[in-house]
């Protein structure tokens, strides 16, 4: 795993690159005088400005529905849930409460999504699968330990252990690995939540039974479950999508030498106007096929051990059809210096840099000779190097290799950039007459630090790819924030997810980047995004709420592993 940059004026801010995730970190002009850049079609509106009017519509509504007391918490848990809150409701409001959580029932969303199809499987077996796994954390009599020595084993032990006392006894199966493990077919997943879905009840308050079991040690047996090793994870991906999704239809791609089919922008549903309208909809990869040679995971990840079994399986980050059940990743918890930068935090808007940074390894998966054209953060490094820009400009077809994934003319016209030539007026002050290129150099600061190269061990040099790419030195975390505004394109969910808005809180990029210029050159709207992200994140992303999310998760899990589980609740109140 490389690549884990963990933004730090966003103190606790996550906007995780993680895996494939690509966060750059950008700070627009804020010269006076300066004409915002408008689009051709209408002189005053700006798509963007649009967006972030219904960010801030969802954000207040998101505040709006902000509970106070234990009993209005329940209602809300009930309301939202089908079901009552689990034994142990009541410590957890006062755990958050304590650490002066924000409750708002919706920050827990992904909770359910993970857990509900566990509703549709045996209890026993729930219990059986998590036993019976290699690497685990035990609770017993309110202390969490673990067998193993993995290092992000002990990070979610000590994640853990700061609520183990107010837990019952479990097994947790922790997914060692990058990758995320599990993927159950869409129509088996069907199953589950037709049978979860009838389970769900408001079980009658005299009946309901709130304290959970007494723990008794069951037989370990081998365990059964079928592993997978494809290297091409998309073939084992898109069984997740529904079955007549362009995912599970389109024609499986297994050449990756060659320039990938990017989708028209105006073609995906999650964008509007040539920006990310929908961003939960924008990591959702069921309809956006071309995807499969376009990110890294899809076409070779570092490692794949995959399983269409339902298996209660706790991870860090997955794709939208995986069925791994959310920790908050260990980096996050671990506050290591690769990823914060605290100092950073503290530089006022006004003295940022006007330019766009981006630092990596090239990784996103494990590049080769053969493929790396369909890797993304090959691509977005290509489209922001000016050289490479003008010799596509100049000589378009004598040079074919750098212009393997550029932008089509027609997204290019979508942002009020003509197609690649050397004369272009982005209407700024209006005497300005930097082509493309020139204006990327004063613009942008973006490179690799390693060219993770698969035949020479993951040196930092690499036969094949070294001819396009120039290794540069890192930028350490903290210096990163002098650029300061989140720029996020990701297919990878997380714990956080329920509580950011797009727009509100970072500015979300499609996957293809063909967004990216027109981002760049939004000045109008960056102040307010990066300082309200900024001060979010300090509010509901710092590690008390992720022991408060933790531990809903575990009362949660520890309920769905319960014989009696229908029968189980808080009812206080
Ligand atoms: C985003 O798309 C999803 C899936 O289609 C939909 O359920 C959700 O309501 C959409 N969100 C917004 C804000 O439009
Ligand atoms: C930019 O592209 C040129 C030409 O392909 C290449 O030689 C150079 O190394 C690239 N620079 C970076 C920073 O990747």
């Amino acid at each position: 795993m490389a690549l884990l940059r963990r933004p730090s004026t966003f103190r606790r801010y996550l906007v995780a690159a993680f895996l494939s995730a690509l966060t750059v970190y950008l700070l627009t002009q804020t010269q006076p005088n300066t004409t915002p850049w408008r689009l051709r079609q209408s002189a005053n509106k700006h798509p963007i400005d649009g967006l972030v009017q219904a960010a801030e519509k969802e954000f207040a509504a998101k505040l709006s529905r902000e509970t106070h007391t234990l009993s209005a918490a329940a209602a809300a848990y009930r309301k939202r849930r089908g079901r009552h809150p689990p034994p142990g409701f009541d410590i957890w409001y006062e755990f958050a409460t304590e650490n002066n959580a924000l409750i708002v029932e919706d920050f827990w969303d992904q909770i359910y999504h993970d857990l509900e199809p566990f509703w549709g499987v045996n209890p026993a077996q729930i219990r059986k699968d998590a036993r019976e796994f290699e690497m685990r954390i035990e609770i017993r009599n309110g202390k969490a330990s673990t067998s193993s020595d993995w290092f992000w084993t002990l990070i979610w032990l000590d994640m853990i252990q700061t609520i183990e006392h107010l837990l019952p006894d479990m097994d947790l199966a922790l997914n060692a690995m990058d990758e995320p493990r599990v993927v159950v077919p869409w129509e088996e997943m069907d199953v589950h939540l037709k049978r979860a879905v009838k389970t769900k009840k408001l079980a009658n308050p005299r009946t309901v039974v709130s304290e959970f079991s007494n723990w008794r040690e069951e037989q370990r047996e081998e365990p059964v479950v079928e592993w997978e090793h494809d290297k091409h994870y998309w073939a084992i991906a898109r069984r997740g999508c529904p079955p007549k999704s362009l995912a599970r239809q389109a024609e499986l791609i297994t050449d990756f030498d060659k320039p990938p089919f990017i989708a028209s922008t105006s073609s995906l549903v999650h964008m509007q106007d040539g920006y990310v309208a929908n961003y939960t909809l924008s990591t959702d990869f069921c309809h956006q096929p071309d995807l499969q040679a376009l990110e890294g995971v899809f076409v070779e990840p570092i490692s794949t051990s995959a399983t269409s079994t339902l298996l209660p399986l706790f991870g860090g980050s997955k794709l939208s059809v995986n069925n791994d059940i959310l920790l908050p990743a260990p980096i996050y918890w671990k506050e290591e210096e690769r990823f914060i930068g605290a100092e950073g935090a503290s530089i006022p808007w006004s003295d940022k840099h006007p330019s766009a940074l981006w630092r990596g390894v090239a990784t996103g998966g494990r590049n080769r000779a053969t493929n790396w054209r369909a890797f993304q953060r090959h691509r977005f490094v290509a489209m922001n190097n000016a050289t490479m820009l003008s010799l596509a400009a100049s000589r378009p077809t004598t040079h074919p290799p750098p212009n393997f994934a550029l932008p089509a003319a027609d997204v290019l016209n979508q942002y009020n950039l003509p197609p690649l030539t050397p004369t272009l007026n982005h209407e700024r002050g209006g005497d300005e007459e930097d082509d493309l290129p020139t204006w990327l150099s004063k613009t942008t600061d973006i490179a690799f630090t390693d060219l993770m190269c698969a035949n020479e061990g993951f040196g930092p040099s690499c036969d094949y790819t070294a001819p396009f790419f120039a290794p540069a030195e890192g930028v350490p975390m903290a210096a990163q924030f002098r650029h300061n505004l989140p720029v996020k394109a990701t297919l990878w969910r997380e714990w956080h997810d329920a509580r950011l808005v797009a727009w509100r809180h970072f500015v979300p990029m499609d996957g293809r980047f063909g967004d990216w210029w027109g981002i760049l050159r939004t000045d109008r709207v960056a102040e307010r995004i990066a300082l309200g992200g900024r001060e979010w994140a300090g509010r509901v992303l710092r590690k008390e709420d992720m022991a408060v999310y933790v531990l809903r998760l575990l009362l949660e899990y520890a309920r769905v592993g319960e014989e009696r589980r229908e029968v189980m609740g808080w009812v206080g109140i």
